[in-house]
């Protein structure tokens, strides 16, 4: 009989999913189950609970979110219904099967304004439906399972999926100009370097609720984000700052995004890479 505890993970064909399936084999003394939204619609609370009362996992990481935040603005039953009540339902069958619940959150939860660091303490005040929705995500989890663990996280990029350093390698390629705002910041998070936390705080056998921050080391905007990803290229395209007035959008995005990530350094020992060290990796495997 396979004794191994068995590390459940939703949403698992998305940047983070895909991230932790590649560390499966560093972590042998866990068993893995990565299930896709075809899989394991979290919002099918019938098939959520059949789930559980068949395998019973001793982790869930919850991976699955509506991330389409643009969409989001007039999609807001969809955003609330997946990253919203679907959490707080997870949250509820972890607790009532004594599974622990690591739920993934997001910096869209603050206001922006800020001009130091967020901590996990920081008043949260969402400007828009999916940071909105993110934080009923939270709330329920913690109402529901206190015992919960929620990391916030920022700019996750990876080679999988869509994400900002696939998209600027494309207009690289198509365009000889290029605009980028350059009055957002913020620090991107390699999502390969989430999914190592993650799994080094489960592997660390120590189990402390509560909401945690992580992303990579630094601060920048997306304009030298973009400028960083064109040095790693044999690129000749021209990338100008322009401010974020220039492109509106549907969904407000926060202007100051910076996470306070000392709390989950302290409890957890882990450490964080900086943005660069991690860009170079991830453009190394793309
Ligand atoms: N990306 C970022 O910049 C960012 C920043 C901060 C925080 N986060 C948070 O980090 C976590 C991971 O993000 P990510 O970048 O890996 O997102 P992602 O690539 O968009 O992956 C999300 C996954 O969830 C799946 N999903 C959507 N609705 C579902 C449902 N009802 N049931 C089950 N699965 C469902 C999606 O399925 P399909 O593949 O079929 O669409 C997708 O595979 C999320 O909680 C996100 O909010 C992301």
């Amino acid at each position: 009989m396979n004794t191994k505890p068995v590390i459940l993970v939703t949403g698992a064909n998305g940047q983070l999913g895909k991230e932790l399936k590649q560390m499966e084999p560093v972590f042998p003394g866990f068993r893995f189950i990565f299930l896709s939204r075809e899989d394991l619609p979290i919002h099918h609370f019938e098939l959520v609970r059949n789930f559980f009362k068949g395998y019973q996992p001793t982790y869930l990481i919850n991976c699955a979110a509506y991330t389409a935040v643009d969409r989001a603005e007039s999609e807001k039953e969809l955003a609330f219904q997946v990253n919203g009540e679907s959490v707080g339902v997870l949250a509820a069958v972890c607790k009532e099967y004594d599974t622990r619940f690591i739920h993934i959150s997001t910096d869209y939860v603050f206001d922006g304004k800020g001009k130091t660091a967020y901590t996990p303490e920081s008043p949260t005040n969402p400007q828009s439906v999916y940071g909105a929705s993110k934080l009923e995500g939270e709330q329920q989890a913690l109402l529901y399972n206190p015992g919960s663990i929620i990391i916030r996280t920022s700019w996750v990029y990876s080679e999988f999926g869509k994400n900002f350093v696939k998209t600027i390698l494309r207009l690289l390629n198509e365009k000889e100009d290029l605009d980028v705002v350059n009055d957002q910041v913020g620090s991107p998070t390699y999502a390969a370097d989430l999914a190592r936390v993650i799994l080094d705080i489960i592997a660390s056998g120590k189990w402390v609720p509560g909401i945690y921050h992580y992303c990579n080391e630094g601060i920048i905007s997306w304009y030298e984000f973009a400028v960083a990803i064109k040095e790693l290229t044999k690129s000749n395209c021209r990338i100008h700052p322009v401010p974020s007035a220039q492109y509106p959008t549907a969904a407000k995005r926060p202007a100051y995004s910076v996470l306070d990530t000392a709390k989950l350094r302290e409890t957890y020992s882990t450490g964080s890479r900086n943005w660069k060290e991690s860009l170079a990796a991830c453009m190394a495997r793309l």
